[in-house]
Parts: C-alpha cells; structure tokens; sequence
C-alpha cells in the first residue's frame, strides 16, 4: 500500500512538513510505502480554465491538460496511491495558494461532458477503489478558531475528493502553532503518528470487508 503525502507549505521544514512526515512514519509503521510531494519544488501553473481536462478524452484516466508543467507526473503519482495526507497551513481563512493552485488542477481526474453542464463531474478513476485521506490544517489562532480557520480548508480539500468517491478519515487541525510549548507539539506529533496508522488501518479494513 502506498500512502502520498501531499505538503501545501512552502516551508519544507515547517510545521506542516513535520506533522505531515510524523504522519507518514505512522503509515509506514503499518507496513506503508511511503511518498511525498512538496509543492513547492514542482512546477504547477494555474488552471486557465479552458476546460479540456475534463471535458474530452473520457477514455484517460488523468485528463489532457495543454499546459506543459508537473502536473500530469504529479496525477500519475496520485492515482498510483491508496491513501493520502494533504497538509496545508491556513493562509487567510483558507488553504493555501500553493495547495489550491493543485487542488484547481486535479479536476483532470475528472470527466463531465459539455452536455452535462450544471452536473457535478464524474471520477475518472472507477469508485470502487477504496482510498481513504486524511488532512492536516496548522493555524497560528489557537485550536478554539478550529471552525473558521480549519474547517474551510478541510471542505476545500474534500471536495474533491468526494468526487473521487475518495473518504476522509481524520481532521486535524493544528492551532496556535507558531507558540506551541515544546510538550504540545511533541502531544500533536504523537496524533500525527496516529492518524498515519489510522488511515493506513482504515483502508486495509475496508478493502479486507470487499472482499
Ligand atoms: C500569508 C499568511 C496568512 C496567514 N493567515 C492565517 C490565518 O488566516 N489564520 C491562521 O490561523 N493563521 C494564519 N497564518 C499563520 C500560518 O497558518 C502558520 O504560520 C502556518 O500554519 C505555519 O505552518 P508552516 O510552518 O508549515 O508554514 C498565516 C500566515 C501567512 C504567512
């Protein structure tokens, strides 16, 4: 099973990028092979909203996109996972650009034929694949702002994934995290760890009930 991290920071070495690696030795703990992609260092250009990605080609799993950029490498590296983390800090009540700059883009997944205009589109990838993700909000407002300041960043990200027909296991948002004493950020490591195992246990469940 493959678990893909996916960082929203352009901090490498920030919070995000430490609760999001803590996450994945928790998968990795659980037998997971583990990737990561941080945003930041690949080449993602902004949706120019043509529409071809989704539009045409229904018979391709990722969508054509005319923009020469990562992106179609990054989708090929998302639909090969099972499992996702997606990490992204709050940047003005919402994820960050770089995270729904990427977001935008993955609607390549996605098919939905012009006559179907006003419908919500359909995955590419067949929905009986059982992947599961889980996401990882960091704020500097403390944990009681959980609702404005993570909430609109865990609907953002799971839009699209609902598409994908893909469930949420858990949310964590992370508050007050550029004053965090030492103890409570070693506390939030620890759950980071968790929902690592968490996911990687929660899709070996479902698929082992398929069966
Ligand atoms: C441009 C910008 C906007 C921010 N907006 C918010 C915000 O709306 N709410 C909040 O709680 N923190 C906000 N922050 C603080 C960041 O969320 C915090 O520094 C970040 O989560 C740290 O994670 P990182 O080290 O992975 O970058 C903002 C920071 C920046 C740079």
């Amino acid at each position: 099973m493959v678990i893909l991290g996916i960082l929203g920071s352009p901090r490498v070495n920030g919070h995000c990028a430490k609760l999001l690696k803590k996450s994945l030795e928790g998968a990795a703990a659980c037998g997971a092979k583990i990737k990561l992609i941080e945003l930041i260092k690949r080449n993602i250009k902004y949706c120019m909203g043509c529409c071809t990605c989704f539009e045409t080609k229904p018979e391709l799993k990722i969508g054509v996109c005319p923009l020469k950029d990562d992106m179609s490498s990054i989708l090929e590296e998302y639909i090969a996972a099972d499992g996702y983390v997606f990490a992204s800090p709050v940047y003005d009540v919402y994820v960050s650009a770089l995270m729904k700059t990427f977001l935008e883009r993955k609607i390549a997944l996605t098919y939905r034929p012009k006559e179907l205009t006003g419908k919500l589109p359909e995955s590419r990838v067949p929905a009986n694949f059982l992947k599961k993700a889980s996401i990882i909000i960091t704020g500097n407002c403390s944990d009681e702002y959980r609702e404005v300041m993570g909430t609109p960043c865990f609907e953002a990200i799971e839009g699209h994934l609902m598409i994908e027909m893909v469930e949420t296991v858990d949310q964590f948002y992370v508050g007050g995290i550029e004053n965090l004493a030492p103890e409570v950020m070693a506390q939030r490591l620890s759950e980071a760890y968790l929902i690592g195992q968490r996911l990687v246990k929660s899709i070996e469940q479902a698929r082992s009930q398929t069966i």
